[in-house]
């Protein structure tokens, strides 16, 4: 797609994406269940989450509203579990989403937490992980992200840049040894459907296998008294579906690996992929089954290893989006309904990018369906579009929607738990949703909404 500027009007034929909406489902009111979470059903065609029934919690806690599904979340912990373990481990990266609550499950359930900011970090520690459950991250950790990841005695620290290795050393001097992984960066870079070998590396995170820079950066961790080489670490996308770029990667990393071992007569212990592992967000999604992946990848390692002639490190995941993605509905309150010139019709709602800045972002797709009543109006292909200045300010591209939408309907979107609240902004001023857990027939706010008084305090004007 082209970014330069060019004329609203005629050129906007070749310059947005191209317009192929899906052909409009049989039925409208039906839940996949691999998008909606595994809580939801229609009771007398209401949507109900969790048990409760969508028009309750519009009604309480207002809209827009994220509304998570606990024991959707919890699930998806426990396969990730059994599918890695016990040899494997598996840390929920909470960039994804961030709040005590849903670190407290997820460490409950048995996962460590990935941090890549001390923001993240404090949430962690003050949600009750076990500071040796949690990784941190992030390609350019301040001193004192540092310091606090040390004193707090942080299970590892992925060392991002030579500074960082020097800032560590400096830090640890006379303190407890941190385990260190170093970050590389294989050249592969991989997304949903497609994954590509960069020949070069031109991207700000890790050390380039190919310059070398990555053998060099394990040397000086190894050199240094206060910090303790655990292994590498090596992410290569998001939303990725089939693991042809893990083996890229894989390959590479054992390479190093070796490398290692013959320069320092080190075997690393430990092995992380990173996380990026795809999840529906629409019917066109063929998301893998997580037992299949984690056999792929654990044979992917194994072979590799096996052929260099190293024993296989123990492999930890990061999956954010696995995690949470699918737990999480948003829940929208229908304003202004347009049709434009017969081409689509476009339904406003009482959010948008603010809430959900992932289409105008990546231009990702989502679903949309009613959810306060069922209907049995013939689909209208519909623009779900939000409330900001913005034209790009689109929530679903293609959304089959009941003709007989009318304004105060509720509207969901399925599939929001990853890198919607935690991309969440004010902007326009617009305060951020609240979070709502739902579980067995009951509703608790895990995040509350944003008040007018909260922006307004932060003005010192
Ligand atoms: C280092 C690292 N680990 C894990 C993740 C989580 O990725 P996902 O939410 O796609 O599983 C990311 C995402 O950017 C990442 O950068």
């Amino acid at each position: 797609m082209s970014r330069v500027a060019h004329p609203a009007g005629p050129r906007h034929g070749d310059v947005l994406p191209a317009d192929h909406p899906p052909a409009a489902p049989e039925d409208l009111n039906e839940l996949h269940e691999e998008i909606w979470p595994r809580g939801a059903r229609r009771s007398g065609g209401v949507l109900t989450l969790g048990g409760v029934d969508v028009r309750d919690l519009a009604a309480e806690f207002g809209t827009p509203l994220y509304v998570c599904d606990e024991q959707d979340v919890r699930s998806r912990c426990r396969e990730y579990l059994e599918a890695f373990g016990p040899d494997g481990r598996v840390f929920y990266a909470a960039k994804a989403f961030c709040s005590r609550a849903v670190l407290r499950w997820v460490s409950e359930e048995g996962l460590g937490v990935d941090v890549c900011t001390g923001g993240e970090l404090e949430v962690a520690l003050s949600a009750g992980v076990p500071p040796e459950q949690i990784t941190m991250h992030g390609n350019n950790k301040t001193q004192d992200e540092l310091a606090r990841a040390v004193e707090a005695g942080v299970g590892h620290i992925v060392a991002d840049s030579f500074e960082e290795i020097a800032r560590l050393a400096y830090l640890t001097e006379d303190a407890v040894r941190p385990k260190i992984l170093v970050r590389v960066t294989t050249g592969v870079e991989a997304h949903t459907h497609e994954f590509m070998a960069t020949a070069h590396d031109d991207q700000k995170f890790g050390f380039s296998l190919a310059s070398g820079a990555a053998d060099e950066a394990v040397r000086r961790v190894i050199a240094c008294p206060g910090l303790s080489f655990a292994g590498l670490h090596s992410h290569i996308g998001s939303q990725i579906f089939d693991t042809a770029g893990f083996e890229v990667a894989a390959h590479r990393v054992v390479g190093l690996a070796v490398r290692i071992r013959d320069e320092h007569g080190i075997e690393i212990a430990e092995l992380d992929l990173g996380g990026g592992f795809g999840i529906a967000y629409t019917d066109e999604d063929d998301a893998p089954e997580v037992k299949d992946l984690a056999e792929s990848l654990r044979e992917i390692v194994d072979g590799q290893c096996r052929a260099a002639g190293l024993s296989r490190p123990r492999l930890t995941v990061e999956p954010g989006r696995g995690i949470v993605g699918p737990s999480t509905v948003s829940l929208y309150t229908v304003g202004t309904i347009k049709d434009v010139d017969g081409l689509r019709t476009y339904v406003s709602v009482d959010g948008g990018m603010s809430d959900n800045i992932r289409t105008a972002l990546y231009d990702a797709s989502y679903l949309c369906a009613l959810a306060s009543r069922a209907s049995d109006a013939p689909p209208m292909l519909s623009r779900v579009v939000g409330r900001h200045c913005e034209s790009g300010d689109i929530v679903v591209r293609h959304a089959w929607l009941p003709a007989d939408l009318a304004p105060g309907d509720l509207l969901a979107v399925p599939a929001t738990g990853a890198y919607c609240r935690s991309l969440a902004s004010n902007y326009n001023h617009v305060s951020r949703p609240a979070v709502i857990a739902v579980g067995a027939g009951a509703a608790r706010p895990i995040v509350r909404r944003e008040t007018l008084d909260d922006l307004l305090s932060l003005d010192c004007g």
